[in-house]
C-alpha cells in the first residue's frame, strides 16, 4: 500500500466533511449549500482560482504546481455533488436531515475525497503544471457535466485530460476496476403514448383496448434485443412505467409507457432507436390503435481513452498494489454524465471498491469512510505522476 501518509493523517478531517455533506443532501442543480461549502474550502486551501456557478451550480478550483515553472500541462479531476430523492434508512448519527433526500450514490464521498486531494495539492504543489478540481451538480439525471462542458469549461481552464472516479459496492474495499473503451452505457429515455378507443369493459369488440396494446408493445420490443442486436453486442430495453385506466369496468382510451434504452456502441444505439419506432408503431397499428414514441437521447457511452486508462490503472497500482487493480473489468449498463467530459477531452473513469455494503441508490447505502485515504491518494498521485516535471 502506498497511501500518502499526510492524507492518512487527514482522514478524520475529510470524513467529517463527508458526513456533514451526507447530513445535508441536495438534488440535481439545487446543490447550493454543498457548492458553497466546496467553494469556501477551496478558497481556504489557497487555490489560485475558485470559480462558481459553472453549469449553473458547478465549482472549479485551480491549483498551480511549483515545479517546472512554465509547464503548460493541465489535468482535470472531477467529482459529483448531488444526492437522490430517496428516504434514508441507515439510522446513522449523521443521516440526512432533508426528508426524502439522501446521498445514496456516494457523491458525498466523491466530493470529500477530491476536497482532501485539493487541500494536499494546494499545500504541497509538488507537480509541474496545473490541477483543475471539478465539482459538478446534477449527475443523477440532470446532465450537470454536460452543462459544464457546454459552458466551455474545458477551454476556459485549458484542461487537456480529465479523470473521474466512482465508488462501487460489492468490489472489495479500495480495489480499483477500469477498462479501456466503453466502461458504462448510453442511457436514452422512451415515452410511448398509445391511443385506442375507450369503452365499456364488457364490450371489447367495439373498443380498442390500450392496455392490451401496451402489453403487446412491451413484449414485442424485447425482440429487438433478442433478434435485432448482434448477440455479441449489448443492449437493454426496460419499460418501467405503465399508466392506464381509471376503473375496473372501463377500457381506457389512452395508455402511457415509459422506460430506458441502454447500449455500449453508437451503431447499436442507432439500431435500437430505429427498431423501437418500427416495432411500437407497427404493433399499435396491428390492433387499430396508434402509438407515438418520443425517444430522448440522454447520457452517451462513458468511453475510456486507451492511453489515459493505462495511466490511471498504473497510478491505482501504485496506491493499492498491482493485484488489487483490474484493468479488464467488464462494462456495466449504468450510465454517467462524466461521459460528456470524456467526449470533450481524453481521460478515464475508474471504479473503486466500497466493500460489502448496500448497493448504490439503496436507502441503506453508505459511502465507506475507510475509502477516503485511497481515493484522495489516487487523485494526488495521478496529478504528481502525470505532471512530474
Ligand atoms: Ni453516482
Amino acid at each position: 500500500m502506498a497511501i500518502i501518509n499526510r492524507i492518512g493523517d487527514m482522514q478524520p478531517e475529510i470524513a467529517a466533511w463527508r458526513q456533514d455533506i451526507h447530513a445535508h443532501p441536495e438534488l440535481q442543480f439545487d446543490v447550493h449549500r454543498t457548492a458553497g461549502v466546496v467553494a469556501e474550502k477551496l478558497k481556504a486551501f489557497g487555490c489560485d482560482e475558485v470559480a462558481t456557478g459553472i453549469g449553473r451550480t458547478g465549482v472549479v478550483g485551480v491549483i498551480k504546481g511549483k515545479k517546472g515553472q512554465g509547464s503548460t500541462r493541465v489535468i482535470g479531476l472531477r467529482a459529483d455533488m448531488d444526492a437522490l430523492p430517496i428516504t434514508e434508512i441507515t439510522g446513522l448519527p449523521y443521516a440526512s436531515t432533508n426528508p426524502g433526500k439522501m446521498h445514496a450514490c456516494g457523491h458525498d464521498g466523491h466530493t470529500a475525497m477530491l476536497l482532501g486531494a485539493a487541500k494536499y495539492l494546494a499545500e504541497t504543489r509538488n507537480f509541474a503544471g496545473t490541477a483543475i478540481v471539478i465539482f459538478q451538480p446534477a449527475e443523477e439525471g440532470g446532465g450537470g457535466g454536460r452543462e459544464m462542458v457546454k459552458e466551455g469549461m474545458m477551454d476556459r481552464f485549458g484542461i487537456e485530460e480529465v479523470y473521474g472516479m466512482h465508488n462501487y459496492p460489492g468490489l472489495p474495499l479500495g480495489d480499483f476496476a477500469i477498462r479501456s473503451g466503453p466502461m458504462m452505457a448510453s442511457a436514452d429515455r422512451l415515452y410511448i403514448d398509445i391511443e385506442g378507443l375507450g369503452g365499456h369493459a364488457a364490450r371489447p369488440h367495439v373498443s380498442i383496448d390500450t392496455v392490451l396494446v401496451g402489453a403487446q408493445i412491451i413484449n414485442q420490443i424485447q425482440s429487438i434485443v433478442a433478434r435485432n442486436v448482434d448477440p455479441l453486442e449489448s443492449a437493454v430495453i426496460s419499460i418501467t412505467q405503465f399508466h392506464a385506466g381509471t376503473a375496473d369496468n372501463i377500457i381506457p382510451q389512452t395508455a402511457r409507457l415509459s422506460g430506458t434504452a441502454r447500449t455500449l456502441d453508437p451503431n447499436v444505439r442507432d439500431l435500437v432507436e430505429k427498431r423501437l419506432f418500427e416495432v411500437i408503431e407497427g404493433t399499435a397499428k396491428l390492433y387499430g390503435a396508434t402509438a407515438k414514441l418520443v425517444y430522448k437521447r440522454d447520457y452517451p457511452v462513458t468511453r475510456n481513452h486507451e492511453r489515459q486508462t493505462a495511466f490511471a490503472a498504473e497510478v491505482a497500482r501504485e496506491v493499492v498494489g498491482k493485484d488489487r487493480v483490474d484493468d479488464q473489468v467488464p462494462p456495466v449498463m449504468g450510465a454517467e454524465d462524466f461521459s460528456y467530459m470524456l467526449e470533450a477531452r481524453p481521460g478515464a473513469f475508474i471504479f473503486v471498491g466500497n466493500g460489502d455494503t448496500a448497493g448504490l441508490h439503496h436507502p441503506a447505502y453508505n459511502f465507506n469512510d475507510e475509502l477516503i485515504p485511497v481515493g484522495s491518494s489516487y487523485w494526488v498521485k495521478l496529478v504528481e505522476t502525470a505532471m512530474r516535471g
